[in-house]
Order: C-alpha cells, then structure tokens, then sequence
C-alpha cells in the first residue's frame, strides 16, 4: 500500500457515499487536505495520531502512512486499510470511508436515546 513520492503531486479523494470529494497534495496529511479544502466529512481532534477522531477506511488506491497509535489502529486494522487520517499521505487518487472508533477503545459514541411507548405516552 505505501509508496515513496519523488515530488509534490495531486490527488483526489473521494468519499465512499459521494458525500465529498476533495483534492490533496502528496507533500500534505489527509486531514490537513480536508481542511484546505474546506471540507468536514472526517473526524478532528488533535491532528497528531493521539486521539483516533480521524479514522477512514480507505477502500481504494496507495497512501503512505506514519505510525499510528496501536491505542487507535489495529494490526488487524490497518490491515484492513483503516488508518487515521492525519497520519497518511495519498499516493494516488483514494476512495474513503469514515470509520467510527469501536467501542472497545472506550470511545462513548454521542448518547441515542430510545424511548418506549410507555415513555412517549
Ligand atoms: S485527529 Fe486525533 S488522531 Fe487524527
């Protein structure tokens, strides 16, 4: 999957469900190219590999990726191709996916609340 860049090229990243599509220089973190561009379809938080706000799923094309925080990507993971997205750089065009964090990882998901017919009545 990764690749070395010899020179600053241009890639463009789409997201799996057409939600957004946006370009990004090789030279330049997936999350920073989302923000360049204007876009919010990724988790932010801390922008250095230590929160996992920012996991994808990269379902298509070359990234070269720095390590990652085992707290936050598997091996099994990253074999998948689910990775943080501040911590890699496309190496060519890439198809993607956001990707929640799984609740092992003492991620709270925002709170749903369901409610029984008893309670709405
Ligand atoms: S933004 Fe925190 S891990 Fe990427």
């Amino acid at each position: 999957m990764a690749s070395q860049a010899t020179k600053a090229e241009t890639y463009q990243i789409s997201v799996h469900d057409g939600e957004a599509q946006f370009t990004a220089s090789s030279t330049v973190n997936l999350l920073v190219a989302m923000e360049q561009a204007r876009e919010s379809v990724i988790g932010v938080g801390c922008r250095g590999g230590g929160c996992g706000k920012c996991r994808i799923r990269v379902l298509d094309g070359d990234y070269e990726s720095k390590r990652m925080s085992r707290a936050w990507i598997s091996e099994e993971d990253e074999a998948e191709g689910i990775v943080l997205a501040c911590r890699i750089f496309a190496r060519s065009d890439l198809c993607i996916r956001p990707e929640p964090l799984p609740l092992a990882t003492g991620y709270q998901p925002a709170r749903s609340v369901s409610l029984s017919q008893a309670e709405l009545k």
